[in-house]
């Protein structure tokens, strides 16, 4: 089985959006509006098909090592910390495509007079590493309402922050209705989808399975009590398929669905995930809603149809307690059960900021009381305490 990566990348752009909204309790359409407005300068560079889309991606991810270093920083301070280029170029560097390309991330924020976090002289900045910034420049400064104070603010950094070949290109874009349409928050999603950009291989599930591990490091390093909630998960879910001889692909799927069933965590505020007292009613809400985004961002991915669902489910409970749809029982395969049942094992052996971690002993007295409760699978919750006992 086969996946289409463009879908999983598109899909990264909700990453994005949800740590925006984090961040802004908003979503701005910053990576979309970057990588769209990226493309458009690297049609004049006479980018091939290829480099446009390569270059695409870069622009949508451009910020994801903004991800570790939420804390209280708004947008803006956020784009003038160091911190978020080197950590975004060591994430995009263990993406298994786009060889060949260095330092994109890491200058994102060098300027053309060589001052910058890194004072790189401009010949040593890659291309895409300029359009990026020029780009994430325009977009901090949007507002559609005043076109005219931004083509002043370009034109005032010509020499300093850009060459007077980069600004005039961007400058005869900006001229074009159609243009500010495509940029539109109505529009800008759609106006990404429709640039169609090279047909690109499918890749396979290992491959999917390695930016998969990526995400789930991502998602880990969110906040610091789960530090190690996914890779663990992933490791205990890996040794239970392996227990029930899963072939290749279920097992690669059930890896996969355990990287990303937190993804929808990147969209909860960290002053609730790392609350050390009780939440209140709605900042409990606040939380289940992770579960719901899991599936949002996973539905659309082609070949994701099962993994959507072993993802999303895991805060379901058998008998029809679980969030976000209260599934029960007979609605729930055996993988989301099993998944299910992991995440709660996983969390129980972790600390959390209102507990400390629990023993092998501890937790499986919590699960066979929820097999009691008929929240859980009497085999699954067997199954671990036997394969689990000395860890
Ligand atoms: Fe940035
Ligand atoms: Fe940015
Ligand atoms: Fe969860
Ligand atoms: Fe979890």
């Amino acid at each position: 089985m086969q996946v289409d990566l463009n879908r999983l990348l598109l899909s990264a752009s909700f990453i994005l959006d949800f740590i925006e909204m984090d961040i802004l309790n908003d979503i701005t359409n910053h990576g979309k509006r970057v990588a769209y407005i990226a493309v458009k300068i690297g049609e004049n560079y006479c980018l091939t098909s290829k480099e446009k889309y390569d270059l695409m991606v870069f622009a949508l991810l451009h910020d994801i090592g903004a991800v570790e270093n939420l804390e209280s920083l708004s947008k803006r301070e956020l784009e003038k910390s160091i911190g978020h280029c080197i950590i975004g170029e060591e994430i995009v560097q263990q993406f298994p495509f786009h060889k060949g390309y260095e330092n994109i991330i890491l200058y994102h924020h060098e300027n053309y007079n060589g001052q910058g976090f890194f004072d790189i002289p401009n010949d040593k900045i890659p291309l895409f590493s300029k359009i990026i910034s020029i780009a994430d420049y325009f977009e901090l400064n949007y507002e559609p309402s005043n076109k005219q104070s931004l083509v002043e603010s370009l034109m005032s950094e010509v020499g300093t922050k850009f060459s007077q070949d980069i600004v005039d290109t961007l400058l005869l874009l900006m001229k074009t209705e159609g243009f500010w349409y495509d940029i539109s928050n109505q529009f800008i999603l759609s106006s990404l989808q429709n640039l169609k950009l090279a047909k690109y291989k499918k890749y396979t599930l290992q491959e999917v399975k390695r930016v998969t591990g990526m995400f789930s490091k991502i998602i880990d390093s969110k906040s610091k009590f789960t530090r190690f909630h996914t890779t663990g998960l992933t490791i205990r879910v890996e040794k239970m398929c392996n227990h029930y001889d899963f072939e290749e692909t279920h097992l690669a799927k059930m890896l996969i669905a355990s990287d990303l069933h937190d993804i929808g965590k990147l969209a909860i505020s960290n002053k609730i995930l790392d609350k050390k007292g009780k939440l209140t009613k709605d900042e409990f809400s606040q939380i289940k809603a992770h579960a719901y985004y899991t599936r949002k961002v996973l539905e659309p991915l082609n070949g994701f149809e099962e993994i959507t669902e072993w993802a999303s489910n895991h805060h379901e409970r058998n008998d029809g307690s679980g969030y976000p749809f209260g599934l029960s029982k007979n609605e729930l395969d055996f993988e989301s059960q099993l998944i299910a049942t992991l995440d709660i094992y996983q969390a129980l052996r972790e600390d959390r900021p209102y507990r400390s971690k629990m023993t092998h002993t501890e937790a499986m007295y919590l699960l066979k009381q929820m097999v009691c409760d008929n929240k859980l699978n009497s085999k699954i919750v067997n199954d671990i305490d036997l394969l689990f006992e000395n860890d």
